[in-house]
């Protein structure tokens, strides 16, 4: 008789974060969870995060907002959010009633209102999670300042690690020198574990009116576009540290996600790809385990970080 195979194990230990599989929706496409509800089972998710959190309610840029480019989308959102006290009110007794793991963003425009945010967090039942957005570069104040100096990007991590009591994850902008230098600043600083590629500063032009696309004039490319940069950074982050690496940039199916996998990451997340098909973190997570059946591996674990370079 042909013994048979268990499945392969898809569980993922993100930085002290349990979770079913290594697919998670990245912030700031999945909106904060009953947008997607009717289309995907929310319980099969690895992880979901949720879009960024400030203190206060804030109303994002002015429109329009997104362009369609060659293979990517360009955004330039600004960040709008409910605030801490709407998100919590609103949308933690609908995240409360589904087994997985819920990772709020969170941002701020001085280094005091990422500790104090990350604070609050810490009475909030349902929680698991802190992803710190360093990395937004469509806001004029904080973000992307954080994230591309060295100093400050410390600093945020460090106040951020000193008032919560939950995991902590900067996503990291792939516009720096040294990626390899965020992730070990990341990882001294006490992070749990972290992310990348957030969207890539760019620009898009109407020619025949010659001006920008977006109101904000300049935005942020996500999108199949930016996976191969995403590629090469994951990588090497995943090598210069020991805290698990999520991957981000243009996954847009389960072959893109084994990609990431095998470039070192621990887990994926799945962004602007949620936008046009909702099912894709669904349908990863099956392509996965076939992968892994398919190649005799035995863990997902098996499979993290074995490029053949
Ligand atoms: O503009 C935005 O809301 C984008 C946020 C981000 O990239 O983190």
């Amino acid at each position: 008789m042909t013994p048979v195979q268990a499945a392969p194990d898809l569980r993922v230990n993100l930085g002290g974060i349990a979770m079913k599989n290594p697919v998670m929706v990245a912030s700031g496409t999945f909106g904060y969870g009953p947008e997607y509800a009717d289309l995907v089972d929310l319980n099969q998710l690895g992880a979901m995060v949720v879009k960024g959190i400030h203190l206060e309610p804030t109303r994002g840029n002015e429109t329009p907002r997104t362009f369609e480019t060659a293979s990517g989308l360009l955004n330039a959102i600004g960040l709008p959010n409910p605030g801490f006290d709407g998100f919590v009110k609103t949308y933690m007794p609908f995240l409360r009633q589904y087994d997985v793991p819920v990772i709020v963003n969170i941002w701020g425009r001085t280094v005091d209102e990422y500790a104090e945010v990350a604070r609050r967090f810490n009475d909030v039942d349902g929680v698991h999670g802190l992803e710190i957005n360093v990395s937004c570069p469509n806001i004029k104040e904080g973000s992307a300042l954080f994230g591309t100096d060295l100093d400050m990007f410390r600093r945020v991590v460090d106040a951020v690690r000193a008032r919560t009591r939950l995991p902590v994850i900067p996503k990291l902008a792939p516009n720096v020198g040294d990626i390899r230098a965020f992730a070990c600043a990341a990882e001294a600083c006490g992070a749990n574990a972290i992310s990348l590629i957030n969207s890539f500063p760019a620009l898009a032009i109407d020619a025949e009116t010659r001006r920008p696309e977006l109101a904000n004039v300049t935005g942020g490319l996500s999108g199949p576009a930016i996976k191969p940069i995403a590629l090469k950074l994951v990588w090497e982050a995943a090598r210069a540290v020991s805290i698990p690496v999520v991957g981000i940039g243009g996954i847009f199916n389960a072959t893109d996600a084994i990609e990431f996998l095998i470039a070192g990451a621990d887990a994926v997340a799945i962004g602007t790809a949620n936008f046009t098909h909702p099912g894709t973190a669904m349908e990863t997570v099956r392509g996965i385990a076939e992968y892994l059946d398919r190649h005799g591996l035995a863990r997902v674990g098996d499979l993290v970080g074995t490029l053949a370079a």
